[in-house]
Formats: C-alpha cells, sequence, structure tokens
C-alpha cells in the first residue's frame, strides 16, 4: 500500500476523538526503528503515524533535506503493509523557509506540524495561518500547531521552562488559525526527564477539550513528550479528548538498549582476544581466532532491534486503543 494522505488521516482522528481512543505518533531517526513500527502496527492491526523531523530528513538525506523527504516518501511508499500509514513532519520551524516549502510541495506528507510556539500569542497565530494557507492550497494535509511552551530537549535544543496552555487561548488560536489539531503543553516534556519536576495536568487538557467542543471545534488534542507517561497516564489523557501522543525517546533508548545488549553478550566473537594480532585487513587469516559472521552481520542486530520495536509499539497501541482498529485495510 502507499502512504494515505490527508484526507484518510482526518477521518482516522475523527473516529478516534469521537470514539476515545488514540494514536502513538512515533518518530522514525533510524531505519530499523521504521521497519519495526511497520511491523508492529500490521501486528496490531493499527493505523501507524510515523513522524520525522528536519534532522532526521538531513540524517537520512546525507544533508540534503528534500532527498531526506524523498527517500522517506519513496520507502514508506514502498514498505507500508496492510495498515494505513501516515506521514508527519514534526516540528518545522515558522522561520525555517527551505523546510516548509520543500514539506508544502512535497506529496507524502499527510500532515505537517508546524512550530512557532516560542513567539508570543499573535506571531504564533499569523505564522500557523500563513502556513495553514500555503498547505490548504497545495493539498489535502492537515496542519498541527502548538500553542504552550513544552520543556525538555528535542533535536539538541533545550528548553527549560514550560509554559502551560490556556484553554481560552487555545479556541481562539484554533478559531483564528484553522489548524486542524492542536499540541497542548500539559506538563510533559521532550527527551530524558531525569528528575522531572514538572506537574501533569490532566485535568487542563480536559479543560482545553471542553471549550474547544464548546466553541463548536472539533479538533484533537496533540500531546509531546509522550515517552515515560505511564499506561495510566496515557489512559487518564485519551478521555481528554487527546488522539495523538508523541513518542521519539522510547524507541531511541529501545534501539540503543537492545544494541548494548547483544555487543556485550557477543564482544568475544567480534572483538579479538589480547594475544590475536589486530589483523583487519586480512580479516585474522593468520590466526587460530576468527570472528563470527552469524554475529557481526548488522542484520542480526537489525533484526533484533526491529523485534524489539515492533514489540513496544504494540504495546503502546493496545494502551492508545487504537489496536485491531485499522479503519484502511
Ligand atoms: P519524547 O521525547 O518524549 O519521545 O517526545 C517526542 C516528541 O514529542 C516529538 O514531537
Amino acid at each position: 500500500m502507499p502512504l494515505y494522505g490527508g484526507t484518510a488521516l482526518d477521518g482516522v482522528y475523527e473516529a478516534a476523538h469521537a470514539g476515545g481512543y488514540g494514536f502513538i505518533a512515533s518518530n522514525i531517526t533510524h531505519p530499523e526503528i521504521a521497519y519495526g513500527l511497520l511491523a508492529g502496527a500490521e501486528a496490531s492491526n493499527t493505523d501507524l503515524v510515523l513522524q520525522v523531523k528536519r534532522d532526521t530528513l538531513e540524517y537520512l538525506g546525507r544533508g540534503n533535506v528534500a532527498n531526506g523527504l524523498d527517500v522517506v516518501g519513496t520507502s514508506l511508499d514502498a514498505l507500508a503493509g496492510d495498515v494505513g500509514v501516515f506521514l508527519n513532519v514534526d516540528h518545522v520551524d515558522a522561520t525555517d523557509e527551505e523546510l516548509r516549502q520543500i514539506v508544502t510541495a512535497h506529496s507524502a506528507p499527510a500532515s505537517i506540524m508546524i512550530d512557532a510556539s516560542d513567539r508570543p500569542f499573535d506571531e504564533n497565530v499569523a505564522e500557523t495561518r500563513t502556513l495553514v494557507e500555503e498547505v490548504r492550497a497545495a493539498g489535502d494535509a492537515l496542519v498541527e500547531a502548538e500553542l504552550g511552551t513544552i520543556a525538555g530537549t528535542e533535536s539538541g535544543q533545550t528548553t527549560t521552562d514550560a509554559a502551560y496552555t490556556d484553554p481560552a487561548e487555545a479556541v481562539a488560536f484554533v478559531q483564528q488559525t484553522g489548524c486542524d489539531l492542536l499540541a497542548v503543553s500539559i506538563g510533559t516534556e521532550h527527551g530524558v526527564a531525569a528528575g522531572r519536576d514538572l506537574e501533569l495536568r490532566i485535568g487542563l487538557a480536559e479543560e482545553i477539550d471542553t471549550a474547544l467542543r464548546a466553541a463548536g471545534l472539533d479538533v484533537p488534542l496533540v500531546v509531546h513528550g509522550s515517552s515515560g507517561l505511564s499506561a495510566d497516564q496515557i489512559a487518564a489523557l485519551l478521555e481528554t479528548g487527546v488522539c495523538k501522543l508523541n513518542v521519539n525517546t522510547r524507541y531511541q533508548y529501545e534501539y540503543a538498549r537492545t544494541a548494548a545488549v547483544f555487543y556485550r553478550e557477543h564482544a568475544t566473537a567480534i572483538l579479538p582476544p589480547a594475544d590475536v594480532d589486530d589483523d583487519r585487513e586480512r580479516l585474522f587469516g593468520d590466526a587460530d581466532w576468527a570472528p563470527d559472521r552469524a554475529v557481526f552481520d548488522p542484520r542480526v542486530l537489525g533484526r533484533e532491534v526491529r523485534e524489539r520495536i515492533a514489540t513496544v509499539h504494540v504495546e503502546l497501541a493496545s494502551i492508545a486503543g487504537s489496536r485491531g482498529r485499522s479503519r484502511c485495510t
């Protein structure tokens, strides 16, 4: 199946918003993570929202974001299986004209997230509305915008002060921008939150959802910084109009952890003993010891990473309630 577009994604979120469940929107920072997520989504029959940010597009495009988006779009078109697979471009900085133009003109993204949340309210509105107009003129992609400031580290940028989203401002923001999804700041944090001192305000998400619905605005809420939320916290958030929970750091950790355990267990099959010459050129042809290809073939670790990511995604999709509910099969 090819990637699905914004019209199908709109239907997927609408059903989730009405039905009180949500989606784990999963950042792909490495191909093995994407392969694992595709397998996990198929195993649990959930539609799948995958996300990339500028840094991943640069990484995959060898420094060129347009090439990176082509690589991601073409690969996912070829690999997406029996469930709906959607691509969101995450955290497009409002000042990043190059990226804005590339993602708006490209057919792969089903949604684009504009981030002008560090600007004053009026500037955030103006930047978001401009992108909404650009995206509407170009095709059917949805626009996610952010109001309030989420703390933590994302793409190497650290934000220390969180500013919780105000419900009345959220209504005015959606009315003035026409955005399709609203990312709110309710006390989650991007990255690894060691010594977390933020307070998760689930009631605030409910207040924002109630205010939006009262104003006749059917806008799913998005929670960034969802790695590290417990199953109970996610379940409580799903009761409040949250339909998209962004997860990146968890998968990166699972990848690294799987690799660390694998290479620690198999170190002696890869690294020569102290008394053997480090003769990589001849692949240790003169020694009694030889490295074990059944271990050092990178696909051996790759398969373990895929399996672990798939397992984690199945667990998260169950918690989010999207398991067994693919609308695109
Ligand atoms: P985490 O760092 O908690 O995984 O959040 C990722 C995120 O919000 C991406 O937009």
